[in-house]
């Protein structure tokens, strides 16, 4: 059956790896029929709202969205996105492809998945004035002192549920086990500061150990956040799939990125119950951007984890094969990986390998 997918092209140099991975999707022959509503500068220069309800709507009417990047303009469309559609499990691979930059020694097999919770933790992004707390009367556990003291300030709102943190569990659970028949070692690392923050990370910690109990062939353990960031740097290949809350999966994800090659190499996909959009882990780019060298990598497989989610699990396959491929002969590569070759040539030589 035919899938819909909506493109949502971004800002600056987005766009130039957008278009050339959707040619490389056509390629693949897969049923798919794109829909390109207008959003962000192309909304704008139409006279129109920056996410219209038109846009809203192909999205709803769409079995996915494929996004690239925003440096602001098309913020409305990634907020109904995520929060509009509560797509709660970003899903961010970090896979060395020999070839790519590494700054490990020896990444040869590093292969993990950080599955970060989505739509909670800071990200409720609910500030204000310390001064505003009075009311509530609460008391710092470490000092002793009332809240209000610490004014004039600012507060952040934290929130971790146990609903929110038990379908994130289960989604990286259930990867683990998909990984697990593929050959990896099918573990899950539940990351937090639970020993500080004993009540939100210490929930997200318990629920998710016991949401362990319904996956016994799925091996567990926890780790303290910082001790977590430690290892993944000293000791990456010993990790598989990564459970973690939304503030420290952003920026640990972003270091994980790094370990394997750079921001340029980094997909993800983020699911929902009912839905799920597909963007790479960077930004704009937007010093790079009308040079045609941003390195596509990172919306290619994307593109591939959206093809997965879709049900073309085989076209999925062959286009990261062609990425390990390309990168594994290694003549064309990016600048960010040590080469000189443009966009449009690296996706050349993944469309030859197809
Ligand atoms: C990301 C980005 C976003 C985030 C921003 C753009 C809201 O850094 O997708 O990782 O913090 O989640
Ligand atoms: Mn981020």
């Amino acid at each position: 059956m035919t899938k819909r997918v909506v493109i949502i092209e971004g800002e600056d140099a987005s766009p130039e790896a957008v278009r050339p991975t959707v040619d490389l999707v056509d390629r693949l022959q897969v049923e798919i029929e794109w829909v390109r509503p207008p959003v962000g500068e192309t909304a704008l220069a139409r006279g129109l709202a920056a996410f219209p309800d038109e846009a809203r709507a192909a999205i709803d009417e769409s079995d996915a969205t494929l996004f690239g990047a925003t440096s602001g303009k098309s913020v409305p469309a990634l907020l109904y996105l995520r929060w509009g559609r509560d797509t709660y499990a970003n899903v961010r691979p970090s896979r060395f492809f020999p070839g790519c930059q590494s700054p490990l020694r020896e990444p040869e097999g590093l292969d993990l998945v950080i599955v970060r919770e989505n739509i909670e933790d800071l990200y409720i992004a609910a500030e204000g004035d310390v001064a505003d707390l009075a009311p509530l009367g609460l008391t710092s556990r470490f000092s002793g002192k009332p809240v209000v003291e610490f004014q004039p300030g600012k507060y952040a709102i934290k929130v971790i549920t146990e609903k929110g943190t038990e379908r994130v569990a289960r989604h990286a659970f259930e990867l683990a086990q998909r990984r697990k028949k593929q050959g990896h070692p099918g573990r899950l690392t539940c990351t937090s500061k639970y020993n500080v923050l004993s009540q939100t990370d210490g929930l997200f910690r318990d629920v998710t150990e016991r949401v362990a109990a319904d996956y016994p062939d799925v091996a567990f353990d926890t780790l303290i956040v910082d001790d977590f960031a430690h290892k993944l740097v000293k000791h990456s290949k010993a990790f598989d799939v990564i459970v973690i809350p939304n503030l420290y999966g952003d920026i640990l994800s972003d270091a994980a990125a790094g370990l394997v090659g750079g921001l340029g190499v980094a997909p993800s996909g983020c699911y929902g119950a009912d839905y799920a959009y597909f963007e790479s882990v960077h930004g704009t780019a937007p010093d790079i951007a009308g040079k045609n060298i941003i390195n596509p990598t990172a919306t290619i497989l994307s593109a591939a984890m959206m093809l997965d989610y879709l049900g073309f699990s085989e076209a999925a396959g062959t286009l990261e094969r062609a990425v390990a491929e390309t990168y594994a002969e290694g003549s064309v590569k990016t600048p960010d990986q040590g080469g000189t070759a443009s966009t449009i040539e690296f996706c050349a030589a993944v469309a030859s390998r197809l």
